[in-house]
């Protein structure tokens, strides 16, 4: 099968079903498969739904482990506009995860001796058998920036603009943070499954860069093409721009 898979949806909402069924078959492997979130709005309804599935039961919460892809720096778990605090509001069984080590959060202070003990957890736990990733208006993943190196681990990085600004609402009325400390590169495609979701007409541009454009950091998405086992789940807004190519 070429990778990445590409389907194309007629609403948004019609990923919210795959995302939680690619989460149940990852919770049926055995041990406690490290399952990788993504934020940002292109997973609010997932997170919405995923809550519901945990707290009826429907998944079983001790068969995954979890962790995430970025995170502002200085932003501790009960910051607001900080990752690990967004993923809780969306998906509030995720405090307790949190609680008893099941949900294992990047470390905030971006120092490299916490980062390094980070990669080591990860390592411990198996590493990240699936991934879920959104993709920024300029190609970005996680916070890897137009221009990132295709080779980068866990690393401290200063914030685009075009992400700090689709990044002010949510930061109104203080500006938003100009750091953060993200997963790199080669972190991400370490990955065993990776399954990107795009909706909406502000992703076309980007989404056609890292499907049919040149595979190289200038578009760090286009960086999954080169991931054997990648699934990319789009609305027709984001695929709109892929037929002229
Ligand atoms: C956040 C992340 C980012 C977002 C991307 C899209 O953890 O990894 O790459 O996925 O910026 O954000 P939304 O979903 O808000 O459009």
């Amino acid at each position: 099968m070429n990778s990445p898979s590409v389907r194309i949806l007629n609403h948004a909402s019609e990923a919210v079903p795959l995302l939680l069924a690619e989460v149940r078959t990852l919770a049926a492997r055995p041990g406690r498969p490290l399952l990788g979130f993504a934020t940002g709005g292109t997973f609010t309804a997932f997170f919405r739904a995923l809550a519901d599935e945990l707290a009826h039961g429907r998944i079983d919460a001790g068969r995954l482990c979890a962790t995430h892809l970025d995170e502002y720096l200085g932003f501790g778990p009960e910051r607001f506009g900080g990752m690990v605090h967004e993923l809780c509001e969306g998906c509030p069984p995720l405090r307790d995860w949190l609680l008893r080590g099941a949900f294992v959060p990047l470390p905030h202070d971006g120092a490299p001796a916490s980062i390094a003990a980070h990669a080591a957890r990860l390592r411990e736990l198996g590493g990240v058998q699936l991934q879920f990733l959104g993709i920024g208006r300029n190609g970005h993943l996680a916070f890897n920036e137009p221009g990132t190196p295709f080779g980068s681990g866990f690393h401290v990085t200063d914030l685009a603009e075009t992400t700090r600004n689709d990044a002010r609402a949510r930061f109104s009325p203080q500006e938003p943070p100009t750091r953060a400390v993200t997963s790199g590169l080669a972190t991400i495609v370490a990955a065993k499954r990776l399954v990107l979701c795009a909706f909406g007409g502000k992703k076309a541009t980007a989404v056609r860069a890292m499907l049919r454009g040149p595979i190289d950091p200038a578009c760090p998405a286009s960086l999954l093409r080169q991931h054997p086992d990648a699934h990319v789940l789009l609305d027709r807004a984001a695929a709109a721009d892929l037929a002229s190519a």
